[in-house]
Parts: C-alpha cells; structure tokens; sequence
C-alpha cells in the first residue's frame, strides 16, 4: 500500500493557475505555521521555485526553495513517511535549509540531519525560532 501510493505520486513545477489550490491546501494546513498569500507564492513563483507533490489530482506537498534556500517544506499527514518530502528536496537541491524549530508539528531540525544537512547557525539573530542548516560537503 505504501509503495502503491509512492508510485503515484506526481511532483510538479507550480505555476501561476495553480494559486489557488496551494491557498486551499496552506488554510487547512499550513495557517498554524506559516503566512502564505498570493503576494508570498507570486514572488516565489518569480524569484524561485514551488514544487508541489500530487496524489490523485490532490496535493499532498509542498515545498519552497529561493536563491539555493529551502523555506517551506510540508507534507500532508496522511502522506507522511512516503519519501514525499525527501523527493521534494532532492528536485529543489537547497544548499540552505531555515528550519522553523517551534512549529506546532514539532522541529524538523533532526529530519533534515538524518538527509545530510548540518546545523550551521542554530538561532538566527533575527528570528531565534529559525536554525540555518547547511548540506554537508561530500
Ligand atoms: C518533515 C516532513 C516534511 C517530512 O515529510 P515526509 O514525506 O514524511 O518525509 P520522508 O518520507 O522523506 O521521511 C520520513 C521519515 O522522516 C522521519 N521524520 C519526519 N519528521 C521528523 C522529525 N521532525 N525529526 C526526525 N525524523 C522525522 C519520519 O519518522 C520518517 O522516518 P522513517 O523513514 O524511519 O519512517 C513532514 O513530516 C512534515 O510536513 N512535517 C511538518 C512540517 C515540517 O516540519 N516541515 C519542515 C519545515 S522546515
């Protein structure tokens, strides 16, 4: 069953037309955490990259990568543990990750050690909630 639906699973480019649904998914999931509007994904449309994870024609992932920087990474809770999220980093390549260590999911800080990155600044002077982690060099 997991294996099924990992093969199923559909990452995308985002574009412009898919707005809409990226707010859908981010009002149920991610408003806890995050504050993305329209504003937020057109400029990562334009200065980044929204890759997205699709299951059945619904998303299921998501994450955002800007300027070699990893800032948004989310996987839907019944998708979890299917690679979905390791699959998104490895398209978007971040050599940065601003890990949020006080989200009400818990800190993703040990996640992203387990795929090769290490903490390089643990509190950002700006924002102490945010750990920069930097991949490791091979
Ligand atoms: C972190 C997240 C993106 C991982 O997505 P995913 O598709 O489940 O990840 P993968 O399938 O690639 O990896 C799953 C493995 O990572 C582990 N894992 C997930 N979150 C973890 C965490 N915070 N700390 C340590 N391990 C973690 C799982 O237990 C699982 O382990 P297993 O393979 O031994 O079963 C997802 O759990 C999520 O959306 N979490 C909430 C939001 C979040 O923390 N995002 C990061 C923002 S910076």
């Amino acid at each position: 069953m997991l294996n099924k639906i990992a093969q199923k699973i559909e990452i995308i480019k985002a574009e412009e037309k898919d707005i809409p649904i990226i707010l859908g998914f981010s009002d149920i999931f991610l408003r806890r955490d995050w504050i993305i509007n329209k504003g937020y994904l057109l400029s990562n449309l334009k200065n980044g990259i929204i890759l997205l994870a699709f299951f059945n024609d619904k998303i299921v992932g998501i994450g955002i990568c800007k300027n070699k920087t990893l800032y948004l990474l989310y996987v839907h809770p019944k998708f979890r543990s299917r690679k979905i999220g390791s699959k998104l980093l490895q398209k978007l390549k971040p050599e940065t990750i601003r890990a949020r260590t006080n989200q009400t999911t818990g800190n993703p800080v040990p996640y992203y050690e387990r795929l090769g990155y290490k903490i390089s600044i643990p509190h950002d002077p700006k924002n102490r909630n945010i750990c920069i982690m930097q991949k490791e060099l091979a």
